[in-house]
């Protein structure tokens, strides 16, 4: 059992970051509280439909409760809409806010872990440093790598009104890069609990809900796996393609083939870019001219010729490259050879983006 002050209590940890960081009881969100039929029951109540952050808000009330209750606990959200002003007739969201961006390609993998994260961060980077305009939505709901990688935790994005009332995110930028991640809308450490529709709304709201402006290439680092979120996403949002990435293993073959065909699935025919062979060697830093080849040489060739599409680029196994992301300074802002390879795959990138 549950009082309404102990449920409202819960909720005062959940702070809406788009309005001065006031919390959601506060802002007189929360229109009902109670544990009802053996469930904490929770209305909230939003001024619009289109609340960018309204899925991080539900998601961020039902971990607040869950948090702060014995295990076990059920909490259901419901959610109302309470028209304040006169409803001012508003367009259809989305895709139009991605008018100005030249290229959107997804990073993605077969399988988890192959420094997809790592890629697309650095790829990023290395655009930037070629001259291009960038941005990175990082579409991982469940494991947000883009903020401590670009060394951006803490930032807390702010949502604006565009000229027709809608309201949009406005994205972070460091390192000549704009990122977005659903990351710096949760406290570090504190897992988002999301239900499957909830993340896909989400996530699309990272890269659909976002002030971009112009760009060249708009990144999106996607979610492990090759679910049906991923392909929601790809049919949802006008990617032009896919970067993939793999490990040298000859594991990874059918793991690449997985990420290819979440963009050649049906109905969806996308271009793919072609394959970022991470981890193609080892070099260890007392050795630096030194390369060991852990799983055999030229493994991303063969399997990029098999699948008949380019292999763009070929990255290191290095300490830094994992100290880069760690401390928030990615590799390739530097000139070590591991910079280097990034800025490699970027003309790579940049070079196949052009062809039409
Ligand atoms: N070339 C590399 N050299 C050294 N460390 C690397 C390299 N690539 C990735 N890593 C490290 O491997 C780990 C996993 O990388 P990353 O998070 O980029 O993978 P991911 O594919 O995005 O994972 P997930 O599937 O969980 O999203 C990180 O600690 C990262 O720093
Ligand atoms: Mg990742």
């Amino acid at each position: 059992m549950m009082t309404e002050a102990q449920i409202l209590d819960m909720l005062r940890e959940v702070v809406h970051p788009g309005k001065g960081s006031k919390d959601i009881v506060s802002l007189g969100m929360v229109e009902h509280a109670a544990f009802e039929d053996g469930k904490v029951r929770i209305t909230l109540a939003f001024p619009g439909r289109r609340d960018p952050l309204a899925e991080y808000l539900i998601g961020s009330a039902r971990a607040a409760v869950i948090r702060n209750s014995p295990q076990g606990t059920q909490v259901e959200v419901e959610t109302v809409v309470r028209e304040t002003a006169a409803p001012k007739k508003k367009p259809a969201l989305g895709l139009e806010e991605l008018g100005q961006v030249r290229h959107i390609i997804g990073i993605a993998s077969g399988k988890g872990g192959v420094g997809k994260s790592t890629v697309a961060v650095n790829l990023a980077v290395a655009l930037a440093r070629e001259g291009y305009r960038v941005g990175l939505a990082d579409a991982d709901v469940y494991g947000p790598s883009v903020p401590l990688m670009t060394g951006t935790e803490g930032a807390l994005p702010e949502a604006i009104q565009d000229e027709d009332g809608r309201e949009l995110i406005l994205p972070v930028e460091k390192y000549g890069v704009k990122w977005m991640s659903i990351g710096y809308f949760s406290q570090p450490g504190q897992a988002l609990i999301w239900r499957g529709p909830m993340a896909c709304n989400a996530l699309k709201q990272m890269i659909l809900q976002v002030r971009w402006d112009a760009l060249d290439f708009l990144l999106v680092d996607m979610p492990p796996g090759t679910g049906d979120i991923h392909i929601s996403l790809v049919q949802e949002v006008p990617m032009e393609g896919a970067v993939i990435v793999t490990t040298p293993q000859a594991v990874s073959l059918a793991d690449v083939e997985k990420g290819v065909n979440m963009f050649r699935h049906e109905n969806i025919d996308r271009k793919i870019f072609g394959l970022v062979e991470n981890m193609a060697w080892f070099t260890p830093e007392e050795l630096p001219d030194h390369r060991y080849y852990l799983f055999g040489k030229d493994g991303g060739k063969k399997m990029a010729e098999r699948f008949g599409i380019p292999l763009l680029g070929q990255v290191p196994l290095v300490q830094s490259i994992r100290e880069g992301g760690d401390e928030g300074l990615p590799a390739a802002l530097t000139d070590r050879p591991d910079g280097v390879a990034f800025r490699a795959l970027a003309r790579a990138v940049a070079a196949r983006a052009e062809e039409d």
